[in-house]
């Protein structure tokens, strides 16, 4: 099999099969299947929410790559009269720079330094890249795409704006179409930093709450996932934020880190060690998370391994989508192409390569003759999403 994976690096470098999953199926009988928000999915790997998900272009190149799911950038909700609560997270800014990070412990990495925040553009734009979302979703050979929602967020004596939660949702379920409407809430690094999340009690509010203020909001069904943020405090507190959340359909976790000093959010190994750091603790305390959905420095199959292993049933990157070309081993193909060639087929640091490894080490039994990616997140004891 190790032979085998070592060839299957070398060709695939050349050109990846969209139905790659298909083929570690028989080649290695490794089931892939995954799931995000509700959703099975041939593997685990997709795009989280940010610049890569901006256009029908961005998504067409990850459909025919082959990606598992992709969360549309964070639409910054709005009233029906144009009002935006959230109004200072539509900024507009195009620049960004992928930069080396070393970590706290040494590690280098990488990280993307970037100043802007969330959907600049109109609503009207936002609601016609839903519509294709939604026929991709749809689609025999498509791509399970969902959008992302930043809404109003109130202090502790303040009402929730309830005209920003009905009047985006609302829109954003009108052109989804028929079926559950499948939403990402995201609470972000900048929010973080903002005085807005100066205090933990009104966290853990918002946290608690908006699950059901979107549901409350919308015309129909839908399937809330929250983006939960790396708040500027302990490790304890990111765990009373899960335990706080219990009212979602899933979560992803946690998204980058804030630094006050600079005003940016950066990842790299500092992410990943808090990240996996943060749901061993919670795990330790009994938390059992439903439909968890990793984000945070996933640059090899090992690592969505130990998001896996911690309960995650898929992962959402961003960096490891833009580095420069020459830091993926494959010769050809799209960015999306030739990191899913790096993530999966590596022959040591790859998922299928991970996989075998946590076979041989009595970590991961196969069923029915198959190893199971899913099974990973199930003996971490979450609950079914
Ligand atoms: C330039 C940039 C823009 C981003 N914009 C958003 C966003 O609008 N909404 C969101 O939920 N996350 C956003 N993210 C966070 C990513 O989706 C991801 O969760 C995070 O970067 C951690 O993954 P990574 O280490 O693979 O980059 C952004 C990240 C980057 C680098």
């Amino acid at each position: 099999m190790r032979a085998r994976l070592a060839a299957d690096f070398e060709r695939f470098g050349r050109e990846l099969p969209r139905d790659f999953p298909d083929h570690v199926r028989d080649a290695y009988r490794i089931d892939l299947t995954a799931r995000y928000l509700g959703r099975e999915i041939p593997h685990p790997i997709g795009k989280g929410s940010g610049q890569l998900s901006l256009n029908p272009d961005q998504l067409e190149a990850d459909r025919a790559a082959g990606l598992g799911f992709v969360v549309l950038k964070t639409l910054v909700a709005e009233e029906a009269s144009g009002a935006r609560s959230m109004e200072a997270w539509a900024i507009h800014e195009t620049r960004m720079r992928v930069e080396r990070l070393r970590s706290a412990g040494g590690r280098e990495g990488w990280t993307v330094t970037w100043k802007g925040r969330g959907w600049d553009r109109s609503l009207a734009d936002y609601l016609a890249l839903v519509r294709t979302a939604a026929d991709l979703a749809r689609a025999r050979d498509g791509l399970w795409v969902v959008p992302s929602v930043k809404y109003h967020l109130p202090r502790l004596d303040e009402p929730f704006r309830e005209a920003e939660y009905a009047h985006t949702t609302a829109e954003l379920a009108r052109a989804w179409g028929a079926g559950e409407l499948p939403l990402e809430k995201d609470f972000s690094p900048t929010l973080a930093g903002d005085p807005l999340a100066d205090e933990r009690r009104r966290i853990l509010r918002w946290v608690a709450e908006v699950p059901d203020r979107i549901r409350r909001a919308a015309p129909g069904p839908v399937r809330v996932a929250l983006k939960l943020m790396n708040a500027l405090f302990d490790d304890a507190f990111q765990v009373e934020m899960l335990e706080a959340a219990a009212g979602a359909d899933g979560l992803t976790v946690f998204n980058r880190l804030f630094d006050p000093a600079r005003g940016v959010a950066y990842g790299g190994w500092d992410l990943s060690e808090r990240n996996l750091r943060v749901l061993d603790l919670a795990r330790a305390r009994g938390w059992r998370g439903r439909g968890l959905s990793g984000t945070g420095n996933v640059s090899s199959g090992r690592m969505v391994l130990e998001y896996a292993r911690r309960g995650c049933e898929s992962v959402q990157l961003h960096t490891f989508f833009q580095l420069p070309l020459g830091e993926y081993p494959a010769e050809r193909g799209s960015r999306t192409q030739r990191a899913l060639h790096a993530l999966v087929f590596h022959p040591t640091e790859g998922l299928v390569a991970g996989m075998l490894d946590l076979e041989a080490g009595g970590v991961l039994e196969r069923r029915g003759g198959l190893l199971r990616f899913l099974d990973l997140a199930r003996s971490a004891g979450a609950a079914a999403s």
